[in-house]
């Protein structure tokens, strides 16, 4: 067969990506990040789809040369349908569409949480990578999202468990905001984390029924308790920096293991993943890989490229979509809520 070679678009939120994935391998995958919201503590989403507007021939441009091939030899062109900001998927969709038209080559829709989950299956020329077997368990955490996934193939996955409010992601940026750390507060918060003592504070875990997620009460917890110790001492958020984090982020990490822990005892899956941005955090990984041993679970860790919004991974289904000619009509609309 003829290699199958990706370009895939992502821009469903503040990052403009491009990449270019051959038979399952990253030839490039470029990221330009809108630091501009980091001034607002948030992503302001007419700026991000303005900034997509600027970006986007430029990322597609540098990640096309850098793979090494030629445009004549792109069979599709792979681009993220939703959920995501409305006129930041714009930008994406239509570029894609353009590009499907000028090339005549096919367009397919990828939806970026499977394609969050589907990193798992990028393939390394330097290195064999172990994939899961199916059917496995993903627990996906980033800024919009905290779900329990069971993935049946690499079409086909269930939400067995969802947060009933904020994401894991959101619980990180807006503690992070409440402590004045800059946006995205996760990244930052695990740095700080690693010079912090994680029992040093101690914050409620929600009590949630089944398998979702509950994140807004310990955000509000959070702020209170920061509140009344700053009435004590003026001082205390730049006293207890490191602290802080890392108890923070021991809490939301034990409600994501226990909940982890619960969905395999309840699906008696042991293959166990993780993705999205927060799959980047060292505690999590961490907590996931001892949870593992403990458990006999076979676990599987993203590549940090790979946990933030990024191409790659929306070219790595994209190329899943193409082996089955699961190919979308020009006249395709982004999705911006949540579907699955
Ligand atoms: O997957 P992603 O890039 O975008 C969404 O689809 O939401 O995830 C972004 C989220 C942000 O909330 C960011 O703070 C969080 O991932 N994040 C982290 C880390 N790196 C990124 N959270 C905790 N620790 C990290 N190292
Ligand atoms: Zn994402």
């Amino acid at each position: 067969m003829d290699n199958i070679t990706i370009l895939a678009i992502e821009s469903s939120c503040d990052d403009t990506s491009a990449s270019v994935v051959r038979d399952g391998y990253v030839l490039s995958n470029i990221i330009s990040s809108q630091d501009i919201h980091a001034a607002y503590g948030g992503v302001v989403p007419e700026l991000s789809s303005r900034a997509h507007q600027v970006n986007i021939i430029p990322v597609v441009d540098i990640a096309i040369k850098n793979s090494g091939i030629e445009k004549e030899e792109i069979s599709a062109v792979a681009f993220t349908r939703g959920p995501g900001l409305m006129g930041s998927l714009l930008v994406g969709t239509s570029f894609a569409k353009g590009f499907a038209i000028a090339r005549h080559i096919p367009l397919i829709e990828v939806n970026h949480l499977h394609a969050h989950i589907l990193v798992h299956f990028i393939k390394d020329y330097n290195r064999e990578v172990k994939v899961p077997a199916f059917p496995f368990l993903c627990l996906l955490v980033s800024g919009g999202h905290t779900q329990l996934i069971v993935a049946k193939d690499h079409y086909t996955m269930d939400i067995i468990g969802n947060t009933i409010d904020d994401a894991a992601g959101e619980a990180f940026d807006k503690c992070g905001k409440i402590m004045g750390l800059p946006y995205p507060a996760g990244p930052v918060i695990d740095k700080l984390a690693s010079e912090g003592d994680k029992n040093a504070f101690r914050f409620t875990k929600p009590s949630v029924r089944g398998l979702n997620f509950s994140f807004s009460g310990l955000k509000t917890g959070f702020l209170y308790f920061v509140r009344d110790r700053l009435k004590e001492n003026p001082d205390f958020i730049n006293k207890n920096l490191p602290d802080l984090c890392a108890s923070l982020q021991h809490t939301i990490i034990s409600i994501l293991i226990d909940k982890l822990v619960k969905a395999s005892a309840a699906t008696g899956i042991g293959e166990i993943c993780i993705a999205g941005g927060v799959s980047a955090n060292s505690g999590l990984r961490n907590a996931l890989i001892d949870e593992g041993r403990k458990r006999q679970w076979n676990v599987y860790i993203p590549d940090l490229v790979y946990t933030t919004d990024n191409a790659a991974m929306i070219g790595i289904a994209g190329y899943y979509k193409y082996l089955k000619s699961d190919f979308a009509s020009l006249n395709i609309t982004p999705l911006a809520n949540n579907y699955f």
